[in-house]
């Protein structure tokens, strides 16, 4: 849980898409911070704040004039490690660009010394006008960060110009990335590697494995949640692609090969978490191989070994995945470290329940060139992936 022990400010002001903020405010909730959220006028008229209080397990702040709540909009200023505005209205970045403390949410902004992300959304010729330009520059300049708007539908109707609000799930990734970068990785490009691989037998039929690429999804994100620019070469993968990283799709080994060989020459880090296929077909046909009664004997050759061809820039820390089934795995994972020269191996058994492919927890032993192998308990995969870059930051820095 990337948000644990993490106190956000969500701030929400009067725009048709107040309804997506409660998806916000949950999914900061499900994933460990302490939301207060506090609604200007216009915003409760949309969404009543008991929908808020349900949604946190919190009270709801609506008024700088509530009893017993003297001078709360200057601890809501000071104490959280983020405050984020979704919906940012046009009213509302035009209040807070001017230094008007006229509520709640304006007063807490104007008293506000640490990080604050702002979510757009309005009608898309209200953004385009020169006073909502002019206030979004101000507010840049004060040091605002913001993600957004979309292009997309609008309440109106469909629209081809910014003004639809950012999905929670990219406000959520842009608040983790402002909450948990981390300075070694600043300016640092990773190269993640994720996903099974497909060979081709004939068009409809193909050699791969029962790989999801959540391993490597969830170390992409986490990079990203640490500062890092993230490049994803991606094989087949039905999982949602992580946000702010920017993804290279391939099909088969080959390609994953040849995508890798060209990104590795920028990389700091390189992390192999993909399931490339070793096999496949010698012979791939270009239409479909009709079906017959009895045996196929299909004969099958080496993919390339991707880790093998390639010349990772010197200091760039690389990390292999070693993915056994069963007995002597701490020395077959120690010998893949020596013999591809890698800054560590991360092993795990694809017979043990709850590790390996298909599920969204995993258990690895991380084995890195000195020291003694840190043997992690069953994790989710995202917490196995901030438990990887932990060891890798330490290479790092
Ligand atoms: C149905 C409806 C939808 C609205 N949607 C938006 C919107 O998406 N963005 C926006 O900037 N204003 C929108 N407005 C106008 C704001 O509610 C209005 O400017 C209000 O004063 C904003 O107050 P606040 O910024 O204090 O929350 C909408 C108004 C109505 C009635």
């Amino acid at each position: 849980m990337s948000f644990a022990g993490r106190h956000v400010v969500l701030g929400v002001s009067g725009g048709i898409a107040c309804y997506k903020s409660c998806t916000l405010a949950r999914r900061l909730t499900e994933d460990g911070a302490a939301v207060d959220v506090v609604l200007t006028a216009s915003a409760a008229e949309f969404v009543r704040p008991v929908t808020f209080e349900a949604l946190t397990g919190r009270p709801v702040f609506t008024s700088l004039w509530e009893r017993d709540r003297a001078l709360v909009h200057i601890g809501l200023a000071k104490d959280p490690d983020l405050v984020i505005v979704a919906p940012a209205t046009a009213n509302l970045l035009a209040r807070a660009a001017m230094g008007l403390a006229d509520d709640l949410l304006t007063a807490l902004l104007l008293a506000r010394a640490g990080p604050v992300l702002a979510a757009p959304a309005m009608n898309d010729a209200m953004y385009a006008h020169p006073a909502t330009r002019a206030n979004l520059k101000t507010l840049a300049g004060r040091g605002w960060h913001f993600v957004g708007p979309e292009v997309g539908p609008l309440a109106e109707g469909p629209s081809d110009r910014p003004g639809r609000m950012s999905e929670p799930d990219a406000i959520f990734a842009a608040a983790a990335r402002l909450v948990l970068q981390r300075v070694p990785w600043l300016g640092k490009t990773v190269v993640v590697t994720a996903g099974p691989t497909r060979e081709h037998l004939d068009p409809v039929r193909v050699v791969t494995n029962p790989s999801t690429g959540r391993m490597g999804f969830a170390l992409a994100e986490a990079a990203y949640a640490r500062g890092a620019d993230v490049v994803l070469v991606a094989g087949p993968s039905e999982l949602p692609l992580p946000l702010g990283v920017t993804v290279h799709r391939v099909e088969t080994t080959a390609e994953m090969q040849r995508a890798t060989q060209a990104l590795v020459k920028r990389a700091d880090v390189l992390v192999m978490a993909a399931a490339p296929a070793d096999y496949r077909p010698a012979e791939s046909a270009a239409t479909k191989r009709p079906r017959s009664d009895g045996a196929l004997t299909v004969a099958l050759e080496a993919t390339p070994d991707i880790l093998g061809s390639l010349a990772p820039r010197k200091g760039c820390v690389t990390v292999g995945f070693a993915l056994e089934t069963g007995g002597d795995g701490v020395a077959k994972a120690r010998k893949k470290l020596q013999d591809k020269a890698l800054d560590f191996v991360i092993l795990n058994d694809a017979l043990e329940p709850g590790a390996g492919f298909e599920v969204t927890t995993n258990r690895v032993t991380i084995i890195g060139k000195a020291g003694a192998p840190i043997e992690l308990p069953l994790l989710a995969k995202r917490d196995v992936a901030d438990k990887i870059l932990d060891a890798v930051e330490q290479a790092l820095t």
